[in-house]
């Protein structure tokens, strides 16, 4: 089956705003963007500049104030909250800083949970969540509890959680903010290999380095997309497990660190 040739993300004149009156805050001042299935985007600006306000409404955790946003081709805005409920399930999975694993709970429990509460019958889910984990490399640590893995093992078990529904887009808010530079690796080396399967995924970070592993660099300043181009080489040091970067152009300029 051939893929629909619609992007995976289509939003236009996006505008978040919170509050009213005196306290009013636009976190969102008309967000323009398109995602096409199989990119690998980094999502990068200053505290404040709106990352998790765009990732919250991209993953449907959350909702526009005003523009349209369309996620694998379906108008979000037309959604009722079970269908959102559904979307948010099957065609999105997420990867937080804190990796939010169930504690006391088996990873393979914590992988298979987006299929338990899609419904799906349990040796289905107990075999698509060991597929997963295979993925990134954990199928001999499924039957382990989150408290005994590494900061990084934990992370790519939320990262098999996230993929496990086989969802249109990941996203990754942080995903390595809370890992030292092993781990981090780790995770990102697991991104890649999924982007190299064909996954589209948006990831928000504050490290150059980690912004590395993406071919496109969407940068955020004030609720306003300042700037969109394929990812610039950086000018020192490597990206963390020095990913091979076949999009960057010999010629671009290295963004300030
Ligand atoms: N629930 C909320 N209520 C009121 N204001 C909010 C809320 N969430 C975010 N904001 C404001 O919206 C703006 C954008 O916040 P957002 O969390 O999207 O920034 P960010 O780019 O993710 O920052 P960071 O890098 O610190 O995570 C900020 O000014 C923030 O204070
Ligand atoms: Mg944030």
């Amino acid at each position: 089956m051939s893929a629909p040739d619609y992007p995976v993300i289509e939003v236009v004149d996006l505008v978040k705003t919170y509050g009213a009156g005196e306290t009013l805050v636009q976190a969102l001042d008309g967000v323009s963007l398109t995602v096409k299935r199989g990119e690998y985007a980094a999502i990068m600006g200053a505290s404040g500049s709106g990352k998790t306000t765009l990732m919250n409404i991209l993953g449907c955790l959350d909702v526009q104030t005003s523009g349209r946003y369309l996620l694998d081709g379906v108008d979000v805005n037309t959604l009722d909250d079970r269908q959102l409920a559904r979307v948010r399930n099957r065609r999105v999975g997420f990867v937080f800083q804190t990796f939010s694993l169930i504690p006391r709970t088996s990873v393979l429990a914590n992988v298979e949970l987006p299929l338990a509460y899609a419904g799906m019958k349990t040796a289905d889910r107990r075999r698509r969540a060991r597929a997963a984990l295979a993925t990134v490399g954990l199928a001999d640590r499924a039957d382990r509890e989150p408290n005994e893995l590494s900061g990084g093992q934990q992370q790519r078990v939320a990262v098999a959680r996230a993929l496990v529904t086989a969802p249109a887009l990941v996203l990754a808010d942080e995903p390595t903010g809370n890992l030292d530079t092993a781990s981090s690796a780790e995770v990102l080396a697991v991104l890649d290999q999924l982007n190299q399967l064909g996954r589209t995924i948006l990831l928000i970070t504050h490290d150059q380095r980690v912004a590395q592993h993406a071919h496109r660099l969407i940068e955020l300043l004030d609720g306003r997309v300042v700037s969109d181009k394929p990812m610039p080489p950086l000018a020192n040091g490597d990206a963390y497990g020095g990913r091979h970067r076949p999009f960057a152009t010999p010629d671009a300029k290295a963004v300030p660190a």
